[in-house]
């Protein structure tokens, strides 16, 4: 690793003519595809391709990567159009660094010795092993709530929790920053959907009031996140949670980015803002801390787990976690909740912040709290994926956010940071972002 992040250290690739642009491929975005008219549903995905390819051939791209090798933090990326990035990696979930740890590889090897690799069915039916109901024993035990059901991906979770639970003649009032699996979920699950702007409480109260005065009669779910997946910050959860109960709400809050990264116990803003157990609905996923695919929902009430195995229908007609998946999560919940998973979180809040404060040094805009998501400014559009694949070449993977997922001209990149980085390591990543950056200024014609 200290050879490669020498090699980082040293390479500033040279601006070139050919590496100029101001085509096609700096322009438009995947919405322009969206929303397009006409008969022919092909055609429409060929338009959204030929657009992609000018980007792949310009180097523009940078989505649709293939790791070589285990998400550590240093890493190879072979882009679409087969370039090879090697460099430090900030583009993995991989929170706490277990994807090798012994003990998660040992219990996944014990689990595939014992079960085989399945396809035993939906939890509904037959697809659920002894160590699922020790799984969900453990997770309630970290949430501090004790019904839980695990869902094949935390997308399934969040999209069939709000789906099994909510009707058409009810309501959502959602953040409207909310996770995609979220704002899909109640949007098929009703029409009543009212988005509350980012964070506002008052909003939400107001929404609150004014839904509870027209329809005295269904029911409403308010959705927000503990930690956003683009902006690092986080709701006043107590507050959202109160207001749910006075106006005869539930409140359901998605914990996939904070739960086992954050918190002196692993329990995420949850425990952070004193909240632990005390909402009505959690869920999350296990596809960043936890080493794996999957999620869960997690509740107070027996009932609500039932009934989302039946109503929600990505558990009830999807294949249940695998037992080898079940193992892998069973070893991390357990590193979480001990020493090793404190001193791993120690690690990990050290190397935020070296990357944070390295970033801010640099005079580059950081958004959010402390979180292992650090969203780093970069601003227009075609400035971005420039930049982006700049700091690609000089050896930095991470990923580029560009609109619809965050608004117009407010692309950011999305740093994830894990407990293996070094604070050197964040410095030097640090370096990269703002060298890519000032060439990319140069090279859009921002600053001559
Ligand atoms: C906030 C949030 N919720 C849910 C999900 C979906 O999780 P999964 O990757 O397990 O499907 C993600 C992952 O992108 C996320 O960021």
């Amino acid at each position: 690793m200290d050879e490669l992040l020498d090699r980082v250290a040293d390479a500033t690739p040279e601006v070139t003519a050919t590496t100029t642009n101001d085509g096609a491929e700096l322009q438009g975005s995947s919405f322009d595809y969206l929303t397009r008219p006409g008969t022919d549903l092909a055609a429409k995905a060929q338009a959204f391709h030929a657009w992609a390819q000018t980007r792949v051939t310009h180097g523009v791209f940078p989505y649709a990567k293939r790791l070589g090798g285990r998400p550590g933090a240093t890493a190879e990326l072979t882009m679409l159009d087969g370039q090879r990035h090697a460099g430090l990696n900030f583009s993995s979930q991989e929170y706490l660094s277990l994807a090798r740890h012994p003990a998660v590889c040992a219990a996944a090897q014990a689990a595939m010795e014992r079960y085989g690799v399945h396809s035993a069915g939906s939890t509904a039916l037959a697809g659920n092993v002894e160590e699922t109901t020790a799984l969900e024993a453990e997770l309630g035990e970290l949430l501090r709530m004790p019904e839980v059901l695990l869902f094949p991906t935390g997308w399934a979770a969040g999209f069939g929790a709000i789906k099994g639970l909510v009707r058409e003649t009810d309501h959502v009032i959602i953040d409207q920053l909310a996770h995609n699996c979220l704002h899909e979920g109640a949007r098929a699950a009703t029409p009543n959907v009212h988005l509350h702007r980012h964070l506002d409480a008052d909003h939400v109260e107001r929404l609150l009031k004014r839904v509870r005065q027209r329809d005295p009669r269904n029911g409403i779910l308010v959705v927000t996140e503990g930690c956003f997946s683009m902006d690092a910050d986080s709701p006043d959860i107590a507050r959202l949670q109160a207001l749910a109960r006075e106006h005869g709400a539930l409140l359901m809050v998605d914990v996939a980015h904070d739960l086992g990264s954050l918190g002196a116990g692993g329990g995420g803003q949850l425990e952070l803002q004193g909240q632990l157990g005390q909402v009505d609905l959690v869920m999350g996923s296990f596809s960043k801390t936890f080493a794996s695919n999957g999620g869960f929902v997690a509740s107070h009430d027996p009932a609500i787990k039932e009934y989302l195995r039946f109503y929600a229908a990505p558990n009830t007609f999807s294949n249940a976690l695998s037992p080898v998946q079940v193992a892998i999560i069973r070893a991390c919940v357990a590193i979480v909740r001990s020493a090793e998973g404190a001193a791993r979180r120690g690690r990990l809040m050290q190397a935020i912040l070296a990357l944070r404060g390295a970033l801010t040094e640099q005079g580059i805009t950081v958004l959010g709290h402390p979180s292992p998501i650090v969203p780093v400014m970069l601003g227009h559009d075609a400035l971005a994926r420039v930049a982006s694949r700049e700091m690609g070449q000089a050896g930095l993977l991470a990923n580029l956010v560009e609109y619809p997922a965050v608004s117009l001209n407010s692309a950011r990149l999305r740093m994830q940071v894990m407990a293996d980085h070094t604070p050197a390591l964040c410095q030097t990543a640090a370096r990269i972002v703002a060298d890519a950056l000032q060439r990319a200024r140069v090279l859009t014609g921002e600053v001559h």
